[in-house]
């Protein structure tokens, strides 16, 4: 854990000086990471960014992809950018317009606002398998899905 003293060496509150191995040193990360990026509100984008139904861009909330998308209703949904079946990225691009997205690993597709919409061959996964139950699949406490 970073001391206060190291971080006390790594800035100046009178003059204003910040040592530029502030921005690069590991353990301040990690403490921010943890203090402010998981714990706060996060501007990931604006409105304005997603004009027509089917826009989307991708997007980070600290190291966590995430996909913002515009749905057919108008509204607007955030969702981790991940597959549900085996943690692969369910959209590669930064941007752009669709009808939905599909994991290019086995092919698990997921509606604008995250819902997995359809599992190819879901009679060859087990009974207790993800791939049984479509539906949104909330990440975390953040209250993202
Ligand atoms: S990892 Fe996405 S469908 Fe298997």
């Amino acid at each position: 854990m970073i001391t206060a003293d190291r971080l006390r060496s790594m800035a100046e509150p009178e003059s204003g000086d910040v040592s530029a191995a502030i921005y690069t040193d590991e353990e301040v990360y990690r403490r921010e990471l943890d203090a402010i990026f998981r714990k706060s509100w996060l501007f990931v984008g604006h409105e304005s960014q997603l004009p027509k139904a089917g826009d989307f861009f991708t997007s980070y909330m600290a190291e966590d992809s995430i996909v913002v998308t515009r749905n057919r209703a108008g509204e607007l949904s955030a969702f981790l950018n991940v597959c549900r079946h085996r943690g692969m990225k369910i959209c590669r691009a930064e941007l752009g317009n669709t009808r939905a997205f599909q994991c290019t690993y086995h092919g698990w597709s997921y509606g604008l606002d995250g819902e997995l919409k359809a599992v190819p061959h879901q009679e060859a996964y087990g009974p207790g398998s993800r791939a049984r139950g479509v539906g949104r699949d909330p990440c975390c406490a953040c209250g993202v899905v």
